[in-house]
């Protein structure tokens, strides 16, 4: 079923379902009967409110007050009562951080975090960045053939995840079937069989991060985002609390990692599918930022987000009762027509690429999103210029389900080592 649902529109908002189907294959299409006639509706099997237009998703970031973002970590999927069980023998505790937390702590809290963001201290990871894609690079460039996913794009950036963050590098293994857990746990749907093995993970993960904080205490001195956090907990616990700290260690490795990861997964398999989009970069890398921004308007990595009204309020003329979750699809804004000419058409040379959702909006927006930005430029940057004649292998996709984190979960790309310009060159 990969064409958009078509007939009656309440039919269509009663049938929704963001776990399979074509909300799997392409949410931004699967929505488009929505955007066009019917904008917010109610979806029965999720109990969430969608909103599937550009400027009502908008309207709902604006407004963090009215628009809580406290549903935002939720199980969208609740636990069984085993799971909850097994959750709780690890003393699971995941309460707010930023990006669930609700004014005026949020903003208090978001501006003492703040420093570790500014454009002068992201580039003193830029030559970082660099040197590892390089490496991956080296590594697989003489193979003719390569799962960019596995080479290179999960582990980038989660080596410069753990690195902004202070967090060693030791248990790499660990981090990618924790994070894996901690997606489908908060944003999936996991058979009652699976819920338990999930929770178990769930569960080791939130120990790991506690036995991080530990270690990243014992070292005051420690450079990193986290550190900076757990020094700023001792200055002024009221502010930077010990619950903040503990759910943030373990929600930043995915929020800092995946998302860039899977953004970069979709901008190659966007940019080797559109292969004139490809070659004007390879001719020309000064199109890539502009390349960057449309990849995460036309193919973003976080979909959909979550928010919940405080007050009975309206979105788009439809009335919510308080308490209403929202599940605003930024993929489906992303290609709203109604703001983006030709929303569903990819184009590099588009001058309005950069108002994508792909960040979210307001008080909330990414604070990293321009670490994940200098990731993605550099990935093409030495891609287009060391392997030119890069084109995707011939293979199916399988996405994991869940209503937000999107990406293939491999990527393979083929080429032939003789015609490298490193090796023409030479
Ligand atoms: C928040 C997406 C990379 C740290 C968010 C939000 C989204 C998002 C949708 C919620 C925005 C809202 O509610 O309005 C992305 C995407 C990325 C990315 C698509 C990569 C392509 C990163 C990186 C880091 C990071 C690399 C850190 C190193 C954060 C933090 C917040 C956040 C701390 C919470 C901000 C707050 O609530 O005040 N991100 N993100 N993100 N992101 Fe990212």
């Amino acid at each position: 079923q990969d064409t958009c649902p078509m007939g009656d529109p309440a039919d269509n908002a009663r049938a929704f379902n963001p776990f399979e189907g074509a909300y799997q294959l392409d949410p931004a299409k699967a929505l488009r009967w929505s955007r066009d006639q019917l904008p917010v509706f109610f979806a029965p099997e999720l109990g969430y409110w969608v909103v599937s237009r550009y400027d009502d998703i908008k309207s709902v970031f604006r407004d963090p007050v009215l628009f809580s973002p406290k549903n935002v970590l939720e199980k969208i999927t609740p636990a069984t009562p085993e799971a909850m069980e097994i959750l709780q023998s690890y003393g699971y505790g995941m309460n707010k951080t930023l990006v669930n937390e609700d004014e005026p702590a949020h903003m208090e809290r978001r501006r003492v975090l703040l420093d570790h963001f500014v454009p002068s201290e992201l580039e003193k990871h830029k030559d970082m960045v660099r040197r590892l894609t390089r490496e991956k690079i080296d590594a697989f460039i003489n193979e003719g053939r390569t799962d960019l996913v596995e080479s290179m794009l999960y582990e980038v950036p989660l080596l410069v995840a753990l690195h902004f963050l202070g967090v060693p590098e030791d248990e790499i293994e660990t981090l990618k079937s924790f994070s894996l857990a901690h997606s489908v746990n908060t944003w999936g749907k996991p058979t009652d069989e699976k819920q338990i093995e999930v929770a178990h993970d769930v569960g080791r993960f939130w120990q790991y991060a506690g036995q991080v904080i530990e270690k990243m205490r014992a070292e005051p001195e420690g450079t990193g985002w986290m550190h900076h956090t757990i020094r700023m907990n001792a200055k002024m616990p009221d502010v930077v609390t010990d619950s903040y700290v503990h759910s943030m260690m373990m929600a930043i490795i995915v929020a800092a990692h995946e998302t860039t990861s899977l953004a970069s997964a979709n901008m190659f398999k966007t940019l080797l599918t559109h292969r004139e989009a490809w070659e004007d970069i390879c001719a020309d890398p000064s199109l890539i930022p502009n390349a960057v921004e449309e990849c995460l308007r036309y193919a973003g990595s976080i979909v959909a987000w979550r928010r919940q009204a405080t007050a009975p309020t309206s979105v788009g003329g439809v009335d919510l009762p308080e308490g209403a979750k929202l599940l605003v699809v930024q993929a489906s804004g992303n290609q709203d027509e109604r703001h983006f000419e030709d929303g569903d058409t990819f184009d590099i040379y588009r001058d309005n690429a950069v108002d994508h959702l792909t960040f979210g909006y307001g008080a909330h927006q990414c604070m990293g999103k321009n670490i994940g930005r200098m990731e993605m430029r550099i990935f093409l940057e030495e891609m287009s210029r060391r392997l030119p004649h890069l084109q995707l292998s011939e293979q199916s996709f399988s996405y994991l389900p869940n209503t937000s984190f999107r990406g293939p979960d491999e990527l393979w790309v083929e080429w032939d080592p003789a015609r490298n310009p490193e090796r023409v060159d030479n």
